[in-house]
C-alpha cells in the first residue's frame, strides 16, 4: 500500500542520513539502473531543493557532467529566481561524449531555467604545461573565478571503473585505478572505498578543496549498481545533501 511505501521510504531516509553522516537525504522510489524515469525523479527532487537553497539575487549554480545531471536538466522548468541566475560547467574537458559533458548540461540547465550560463572551453587531455597557460589566460581566469564563487553546485557520483571506461581512460591509468581498488569517482577524482583520492583527471575547474568554501552541494547519484560508490564517496565528503533512489538505498543499507 502507498503509505506503508511512503512510510519506508522516509524511514530509509533517516537510516542513510545516519549511515553515510550527510546533512540531508532525499530518496526516490525505484531504482534507475532498471527505468530511466527514476532518473528524472531525481532530477525533479534535485531541482524543488535547489530551490530552496537559492540566495534573493546573485545565484551560480554549477554542474557536472553524466547522465544523472543530464535528467536534472531535462527536468529544468523556468522559475523566477532562477532568471537571473548564472549556470557554469564545475569542471573543463573530462573525456566525456559531447552529451554527458559539463558544458552541454550547463547549457541546456541555464535554457529551461531561462538563466544564462557561461561555458569552459578546455581540451580534455592536458599536458601539465598546457594547465598552466591555461589557468593563466585572462579570459579562462575570469570564469574560473566565478565557477569558484557558485553558490551551489549540483554533481553526479559515478561507478570508479564505469566512469574510467566511458572516458576511454588509457590503459595504464586504469591499471592504476584497478591496483588501487578504485570505487567512486566525482568531478574528475577517483577514490578508493575508503573516500581516499587515488587519481584525478587534470583540467581546470573546481577543484575538490574549492568545495569548503561552496555553501550547498547537491549530489545526485542511484541505482543499486552505484551503492558502493555513494558510500565510499560520502566518505571523502560527509555533511553533504544526498538525492538518491530506492534502489542505492536499499543496497547500501542492505535491504534486498
Ligand atoms: C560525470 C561527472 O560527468 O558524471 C562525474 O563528472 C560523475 O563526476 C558522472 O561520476 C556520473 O555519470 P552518470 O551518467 O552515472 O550520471
Amino acid at each position: 500500500d502507498v503509505m506503508k511505501e511512503v512510510f519506508d521510504i522516509r524511514q530509509m531516509e533517516i537510516e542513510l542520513q545516519q549511515k553515510l553522516d550527510l546533512a540531508e537525504v532525499h530518496i526516490v522510489p525505484g531504482n534507475s539502473d532498471e527505468f530511466s524515469w527514476v532518473k528524472k525523479e531525481m532530477g525533479r527532487t534535485c531541482i524543488a531543493l535547489m530551490k530552496k537553497k537559492l540566495f534573493a539575487k546573485g545565484n551560480t549554480i554549477a554542474v557536472t557532467g553524466g547522465t544523472t545531471i543530464a535528467a536534472v536538466a531535462e527536468m529544468m522548468i523556468p522559475d523566477v529566481d532562477l532568471k537571473e541566475a548564472l549556470f557554469v560547467p564545475a569542471r573543463g574537458g573530462l573525456g566525456e561524449q559531447v552529451e554527458n559533458q559539463a558544458n552541454t548540461i550547463c547549457a541546456t540547465m541555464a535554457r529551461k531555467a531561462m538563466g544564462s550560463y557561461r561555458l569552459l572551453h578546455v581540451p580534455d587531455q592536458l599536458s601539465k604545461d598546457a594547465y598552466e597557460s591555461l589557468i593563466n589566460e585572462p579570459s579562462v581566469k575570469q570564469i574560473l573565478e566565478l565557477i569558484r564563487s557558485a553558490n551551489v553546485v549540483i554533481h553526479g557520483i559515478g561507478e570508479a571503473q564505469t566512469m574510467a571506461e566511458r572516458r576511454n581512460s588509457s590503459q595504464e591509468v586504469l591499471e592504476k585505478l584497478e591496483n588501487a581498488n578504485a570505487t567512486a569517482e566525482a568531478f574528475g577524482y577517483y577514490f578508493d572505498q575508503s573516500g581516499d583520492i587515488i587519481h584525478k583527471v587534470l583540467t581546470i575547474g573546481l577543484q575538490l578543496e574549492d568545495l569548503k568554501g561552496i555553501p550547498h552541494i547537491i549530489a545526485v547519484a542511484g541505482g543499486a549498481s552505484k551503492a558502493n560508490a555513494i558510500k565510499a564517496y560520502m566518505k571523502y565528503g560527509t555533511n553533504q545533501v544526498l538525492v538518491t533512489d530506492e534502489g542505492a538505498a536499499k543496497a547500501i543499507l542492505k535491504k534486498t
